[in-house]
């Protein structure tokens, strides 16, 4: 019945969340809010790391994409379920590592990553920092080379990594894969502003650069093909295209690349319609068309990494919302009017992202009405989904989305000034907030 394994039904015929009445959440943290079910969010990382294990002997590491749903308590999590981190920006490197989140397990990604963001992720020893392009690549050669003089390191003859100085690099490469996805979210053709083409022999050449610089150790490639992917093809042509580089490679420069990140976008159930694979079927096709390419170029099967973001935290989010005006008109539509909107969720606005709704009074009661869910933003496009089907709703009623634990949270701003929403994190029926909502003065902390 319902499409995320984070939702339940009490005796009271209320939706539950992670065990928790949603209607007791609303009413103890008001409304907007940002719920998520601890145990999902968990239960996913395990999966992943499950399938690492079995396809790939553990021989990987499964990253949480943060950018998909980042704050302490998630680094926390990732942290603990054993999983490494794909960072995109200093902020997001610093909530990790004020987590305690183990820089060694970080990789930080980024297609223009500011002097500072690089001098921070040099600072913090990050494990890897993923090159998406040569004037990134020669910055990062001279910011090693100069902290090395100043350090008095330089010029000490090793091939091997010297901790501290050096610094683990990976290569983000375009497979050139149309992934058959949106196109906003659509990134390893050759037209995007991500990473080297190999195609052009732009990787060829970045490759070049980064065997000839000195402190810079270049494990491997990384690419990403898209998001919300549904298809397990366009995941087993990446591979192969990216293993025939690695051939190509060791061909050319006798170099081994022994790293192979495949990036994530494994897609996710927002409505019924959607027919998300189980991740594990992801695994056993990437990992069978590997094992081949390598085995046919005589190559070991490379460390592999994979960056799941959207499917760890979306099922295991629900946002919740009360219902204000209900407004028919007539012979077009009626609008459902939520007190969130465009501020917690653009995803509607910028993607026309599907999204269902549940009556959290009465979610199993049917769904006779076709609704547009409007929000209480300043602009005719927001809206959290049009001509949808929904349980008959008044003024006061609190309203379900499920599968909002992704790029929400994360994507939130404060457009009209409005403060964003909390996170509350449900386990077991017990709920705690780990991200608290904003206040006014939160809304004027910055106002000179
Ligand atoms: N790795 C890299 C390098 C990425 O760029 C991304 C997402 C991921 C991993 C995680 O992808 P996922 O498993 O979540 O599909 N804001 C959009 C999604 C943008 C994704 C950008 N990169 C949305 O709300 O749909």
């Amino acid at each position: 019945m319902f499409i995320s394994e984070a939702l339940g039904v009490n005796e009271a015929g209320h939706l539950t969340i992670g065990g928790a009445d949603a209607l007791a959440l609303a009413e103890q943290y008001g409304t907007p809010l940002y719920v998520m079910d601890e145990e999902v969010l968990r239960t996913n990382m395990r999966n992943f790391k499950a399938s690492m294990d079995s396809y790939y002997n553990g021989n990987g590491l499964v990253l949480f994409a943060s950018k998909a749903f980042m704050c302490k308590e998630a680094a926390r999590i990732a942290a603990e379920e054993g999983l490494g981190l794909d960072v995109v920006s200093g902020g997001e490197l610093y909530t990790a590592l004020q987590a305690g989140f183990p820089a060694e397990r970080i990789y930080f990604h980024g297609n223009n990553k500011t002097l500072r963001e690089l001098n921070e992720a040099l600072d913090a020893a990050v494990g890897h920092i993923v090159v998406d392009n040569l004037t990134e690549l020669e910055t990062l050669d001279r910011l090693v080379c100069e902290r090395a003089e100043k350090a008095g390191t330089a010029g000490i003859e090793s091939k091997n990594f010297v901790p501290g100085r050096d610094c683990r690099i990976l290569l983000r490469l375009k497979p050139g894969i149309d992934a058959h996805t949106h196109d906003f979210v659509r990134t390893g053709q050759i037209d995007s502003k991500f990473g080297f083409a190999i195609e052009t022999g732009e990787a060829m050449e970045a490759v070049e650069a980064a065997v000839k610089a000195a402190y810079l150790f270049l494990d491997g490639f990384h690419c990403h093909i898209g998001s919300q992917i549904f298809d397990v093809e366009p995941f087993t042509l990446a591979a192969e295209v990216l293993a025939g580089f690695m051939a190509q490679v060791k061909g050319r420069f006798g170099k081994e690349i022994d790293t192979l990140n495949l990036g994530g976008g494994f897609g996710i159930q927002y409505d019924k319609q959607d027919d998300a694979l189980p991740y594990a079927e992801f695994m056993k096709a990437v990992s069978g068309t590997m094992r081949s390419i390598f085995e046919e170029h005589g190559l070991p099967m490379p460390y592999v990494l994979i960056e799941p973001g959207r499917s760890i935290p979306g099922p295991a989010g629900v946002t919740l919302y009360t219902v204000g005006a209900v407004k028919t008109i007539p012979n077009i539509r009626t609008y459902v009017t939520v007190d969130g909107g465009m501020g917690d969720n653009p995803r509607y606005i910028l993607y026309g992202a599907k999204y269902m709704a549940l009556k959290a009074s009465d979610p199993l009661a049917e769904a006779t009405q076709t609704v547009t869910i409007a929000g209480r933003y300043c602009e005719s496009g927001d809206l959290i989904q049009e001509f949808t089907k929904l349980q008959p709703v008044v003024p006061g009623d609190i309203l379900a989305i499920p599968a909002t634990g992704a790029y929400n949270y994360s994507m939130a701003s404060n457009y009209n000034r409005v403060p964003r929403p909390p996170v509350v994190m449900v386990k077991e029926g017990q709920s705690r907030v780990i991200v608290r909502g904003e206040s006014y003065e939160d809304i004027l902390r910055n106002d000179v």
